[in-house]
Order: C-alpha cells, then structure tokens, then sequence
C-alpha cells in the first residue's frame, strides 16, 4: 500500500513526514520510519495487521524553513484471522438501531486493560469514549454509549498503549430496518444465520427478502441460513420489507479454514504413505539381491 503525500501547486524542494493518528483532535505520533516517505511516497511494502491506522503527512523546507498544516487524515484499514486482539460489541452485530445502548470492549488472550477502543466517524477524526463527539462513558476498559445515533456508524477498532491499532470493524447505526449479520468472518464450511430486524415491534424480526451483491436470494423469510459457506458466499448483504424499509449492507468476508489443519493434514498423509514406500522399496532391493544371487 502506497500513501501519497503532495502540496498543493507546488512540486520541489519539500521534505515530507508521516504519522499515525493516536486520538482526539491532533495528537498524532512520528512513525518510526518516517524517513522512507521523505519523498512524499510512503509504501508498506507487505501490509500486517498492525499497519491499521489513520495517517496524516505534513511537508517542510529548509531555507527558508516553512512548515505545511497536517494533511487530510486517510484511513487504512487491515483484516485478518488472528488479530493479536477482539474488539467486542454488544449486543454482537454489526448494525445498530439508533437511541439504544451500545457497548464495546477489547479483549486479548491475557485478559489485560491496556486496551482503548477508538473509532474513525464521517467527521474525519480519531476519537476516544471521552470524546465530545461520541458522548459515551468508559467503565473499566468497556466503552458504553447508551444513546445510539446515526452519526455513531463509523470504524471501531482496539488500541494498544503504544498506540497500534487492531480488529478494525464497521458498525453502522441506522433508523428502522437492520441486519443481523455476524461481527467475524464466517469460516468456510460453517453455517451463516442472517436476520432482518425492525425497531419498532417486540419480537423485532421481520418477514423480509434478502439480497447478496444487490440480488434478491431469498424472499419473505424470518431468517435466512446458509448451511456449509464457501468463499462464494462473501459479498454486501443487506434485507428489505416492502412497507418498513430496507437495512443498511454489510459486508460479510469468509476465510478459509485454519491453514494449521491443513499443514497437519499434508504432515499426516505423508506420515501415512511412508511405511507403504519403505517396505516397497525394501523389498525391491531384495528382489534384485535375490536375482543377482540366482544369476551366480
Ligand atoms: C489545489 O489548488 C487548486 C488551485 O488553487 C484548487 O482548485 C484545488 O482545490 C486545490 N486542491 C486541493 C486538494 O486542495
Ligand atoms: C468499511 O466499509 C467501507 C465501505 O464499504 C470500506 O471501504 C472499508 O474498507 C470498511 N472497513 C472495514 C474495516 O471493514
Ligand atoms: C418469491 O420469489 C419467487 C421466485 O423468485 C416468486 O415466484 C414468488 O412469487 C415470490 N414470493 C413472494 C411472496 O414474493
């Protein structure tokens, strides 16, 4: 991934910074290898986990020594099995209705509370619990909004002390209709339980139509089950009902099954063909042994 950096009209003589976003309204952090997007490029030559983030640059010259404002922020946002942290959402769905509670916690292996959720908003900034903006209340490392409001639908991800940045998620808050779609990629091979649901009724599941990549799939059901998922299943996903509305999309990625039991599998079948190839072998060595004696 390459981050460009220009000012504006003017090409020569610039030297250019980076940095990551930590939070609130200018707090940014030199990154470490700056210098390499001194000429305005920045490259992250193999793209991990770690590289989410919003990145601002800023240029400057010598003689006579000008410094520019920060630029736009831009976004990047890396996904993957595995991140080294889970941010966790309650209730645990992607899409929100809007004047609820929602709540959201980062959890590592290790249990500790050296995490901060942060969360990027059309707005264009970094944003803690405490922000103005997003009006919600830290207890211990959970992060509480108890009054939902379309403005909340940004980027939430888990922020480490030192300020890396992990499990980056789309929440999207909206009025009416919503989709129940599961928060992680689904694993191939495993079942996708979709639901329509509406604010304004108690059971709040809808009779609805669901559409993949803009297609109706299937039509006037309470929920939709999609048994033994592929790699086909991934795509924007969204429901409708006729006179309530329709929902918002989400995304849905599917990843492939745990390359470890893949490894294993390979090792095990090797495992199993050598002895079968040992004792072919050896008894070839004692055919010929066999003939070379019967020739003498
Ligand atoms: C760059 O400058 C031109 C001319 O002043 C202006 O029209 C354009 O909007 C500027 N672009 C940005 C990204 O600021
Ligand atoms: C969030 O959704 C937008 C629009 O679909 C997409 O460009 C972006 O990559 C998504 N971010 C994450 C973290 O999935
Ligand atoms: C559902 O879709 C099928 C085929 O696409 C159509 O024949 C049927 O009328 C639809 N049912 C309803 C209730 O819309």
């Amino acid at each position: 991934v390459t981050l460009i950096c220009e000012v504006n009209g003017s090409s020569t003589g610039w030297t250019f910074s980076w940095y990551t976003v930590v939070s609130g309204n200018g707090h940014y952090q030199l990154l470490s290898d700056s210098s390499r997007g001194a000429g305005g490029n920045y490259t992250v030559s193999s793209a991990a986990l770690k590289h989410t983030g919003v990145y601002v640059c800023r240029a400057e010259t010598d003689t006579p020594v000008i410094y520019t404002t920060f630029s736009n922020t831009q976004p990047l946002w890396v996904t993957g099995v595995s991140p080294p942290v889970s941010l966790i959402i309650s209730p645990s769905r992607t899409q929100h209705f809007t004047s609820v509670s929602l709540s959201l916690s980062c959890k590592d292996q290790r249990n500790s509370d050296g995490w901060r959720v942060r969360r990027y908003t059309d707005s264009g900034q970094v944003e803690d619990c405490s922000s103005s903006l997003w009006s919600s209340q830290t207890r211990g490392s959970t992060c509480t909004n108890s009054y939902t409001s379309t403005a909340d639908t940004g980027v939430y991800w888990c922020q480490s002390e030192s300020g890396e940045n992990y499990h980056p998620v789309n929440i999207t808050v909206h009025s009416g209709v919503i989709l129940e779609s599961p928060v992680h990629p689904v694993t191939e091979g495993d079942t996708l339980t979709l639901r329509c649901l509406y604010q304004f009724t108690t059971p709040p599941n809808l009779r609805a139509d669901f559409y993949k990549d803009g297609s109706l799939i299937q039509n006037q059901t309470t929920e939709m089950i999609i048994s033994n998922v592929s790699k086909s299943h991934e795509g924007f996903y969204y429901c409708k009902h006729p006179e309530r509305g329709e929902s918002p999309k989400s995304w849905i990625s599917v990843t492939g099954e745990i390359s470890q039991i893949s490894v294993l599998h390979t090792l095990s079948s090797v495992l199993t063909v050598c002895p079968y190839l040992l004792v072919t072998v050896v008894l070839i060595f004692k055919c010929y042994r066999m003939r070379g004696k019967i020739a003498d």
